[in-house]
Order: C-alpha cells, then structure tokens, then sequence
C-alpha cells in the first residue's frame, strides 16, 4: 500500500536518455515511479538497474502512440495505487533533420503522433487519476527549437547555438511548438484544479537523439523536469522554463 505522502510517477519513454534519468531523480526524491516503456526487454533492464539503486521503479509498458496500451497502463496504475501526481511526458522523436521544403510529408506525421497526438493520449487517458492527487503536477518535455519568439529572432538563451544560426527541423520544431501550445491550453483548463502543467527544454543534452553531440549529462537535463513534477503548490503554470545552473531555472519564450 502507498502512503498518501508518497508521490506517484508516470514518466513516458523513461527506458534510456533523459527519461530513464528523470524516474531515477523522481526515485531518488522517494516518488513510486513507474517507468513507462515501449519495449518490455529494454524496460525492465532500465527497471533493474534503477531498483538496484534502491529506487521504487516499476516499469509499465506503454507506447504513446498505441492507445490501448495507454488504457491499460492507466488501468493498472488505477488497480495498484489509484492515482498518479506527477506525468512527465517525456517520450520524443525527431528527425533526420533535412531542409524543411525537402522533408516528406510521412516524416512530419510519424513525429507528430509521437511528440503532440501521444501526449494528448497519455495526458487524457491519465487525467482521472491526476484529478485523485492532491497536488498534480504535469511535465511536458519541449526544446528550444519549439519556441516560436526564439525561432523568430534566432536567438538561443542558453548560449548552445550562435547568435543567427537556429536549427529549422520542420517534423521536429514544429511538434515542440505544439506541444508547448498543448502546455498552455491544458494549464488553462486546470487552473482551478490545483494540477500544475508546464514544458521544459532540458538544454542539449548527449543522449541517442542527438548522437551524443549533446553538452549536458541526462541527469543535469532531468534536473527542470524533476522540479516542475515535483513543485509545491506555489509553483508556477503555464511556464516553460530551462536549465540555467539557477536553482529554479530559466524562463523561455514561447
Ligand atoms: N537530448 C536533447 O538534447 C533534448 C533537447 C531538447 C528536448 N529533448 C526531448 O527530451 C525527450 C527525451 O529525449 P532523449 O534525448 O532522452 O532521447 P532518446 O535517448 O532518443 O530517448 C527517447 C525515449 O523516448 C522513447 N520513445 C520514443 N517513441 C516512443 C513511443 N511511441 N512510446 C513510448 N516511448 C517512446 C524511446 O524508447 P525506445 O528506446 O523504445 O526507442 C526512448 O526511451 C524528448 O521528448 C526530446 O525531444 C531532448
């Protein structure tokens, strides 16, 4: 049995990258996790490593976008615990990055399921047990490059891209820009629910998506994500904030 003080988490695509290292800080802040993966195999060997650490890890299969499989994930979580407070939606795709009037239409698409109509899955098929919590806390796994004002003006506040140079990866940038207006419309629908919902650019991180080009650890980039699914009830919604070495981090633009 869970003890009413106890956070539960769901994190998507928490396997590997950014993910696995967000439910090991939610872990290490006491959370019951549950790490949500696509792939059992590659699931529960992410699941051993974190409960060899002495974390509270429970994978749960779940493809964002197979919508049974969100069902019955939502459903186990309601037969186990009977609530969630804290959904990181971190599960992302992106690329390869070409030209934008030469990427094919199926590329923006296969992108889109993933980083903006899977989100809406997850966060919808898991809103009545958010709405059990005392205190729901949703993270929505943005970048940057979802920014409209920074793409606009070609600038990065975080210092990893020159001033002038801003990557336009269409199937990528535009779902973050998505998935940053699903942040604000959902926070707005909740305001008076006491559920928190805000996006994060963890900076650029090395992890599969990027080659490993990335600057950052998987653990620094976790660090915004574990704050906002975590924040007191002062906290912030409809922000979207990155990791500036601050302790609460940096607002971005939309
Ligand atoms: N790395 C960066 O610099 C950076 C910067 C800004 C934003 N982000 C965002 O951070 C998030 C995590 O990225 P990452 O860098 O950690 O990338 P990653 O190492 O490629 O990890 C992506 C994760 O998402 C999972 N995933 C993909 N499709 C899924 C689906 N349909 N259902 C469930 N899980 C799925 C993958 O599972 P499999 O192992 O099964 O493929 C994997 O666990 C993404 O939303 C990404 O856009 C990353």
């Amino acid at each position: 049995m869970i003890s009413d003080s106890t956070r539960v988490a769901l994190v998507t695509g928490a396997n590997r990258g950014i993910g696995r290292a967000i439910a090991r800080g939610l872990g290490k802040r006491g959370c019951h996790v549950y790490l949500g993966a696509r792939d059992e195999g590659r699931g529960r060997a992410a699941e051993r490593e974190l409960r060899a650490e002495g974390l509270d890890v429970h994978f749960i299969r779940l493809d964002v976008t197979d919508e049974f499989s969100v069902t019955l994930a939502a459903k186990r979580i309601e037969e186990e615990v009977g609530r969630l407070d804290s959904l990181v939606n971190n599960a992302g795709i992106g690329g390869p990055p070409l030209p934008p009037s030469q990427t094919p239409i199926e590329q923006v698409r296969r992108t889109f399921e993933t980083n903006v109509f899977g989100v809406i899955t997850v966060t919808n098929t898991m809103m009545p047990l958010l709405r059990r919590s005392a205190a729901g806390r949703i993270v929505n796994v943005s970048s940057l490059l979802g920014s409209l004002r920074h793409a606009a003006d070609r600038t990065d506040p975080t210092g990893v891209f020159p001033p002038g140079v801003f990557p336009a990866v269409l199937d990528y940038n535009t779902s973050k820009a998505a998935l940053n207006a699903i942040t604000v419309t959902y926070a707005n629908e909740l305001r008076d629910t006491g559920i928190l919902v805000n996006a994060v650019s963890p900076g650029f991180v090395a992890t599969d998506i990027n080659d490993h080009r990335g600057v950052l650890t998987p653990e620094q980039g976790a660090r915004i994500p574990v704050l906002l699914a975590t924040l007191g009830d002062d906290g912030p919604t409809a922000a979207f904030l990155t990791e500036d070495g601050t302790p609460t981090g940096r607002r971005l633009e939309w």
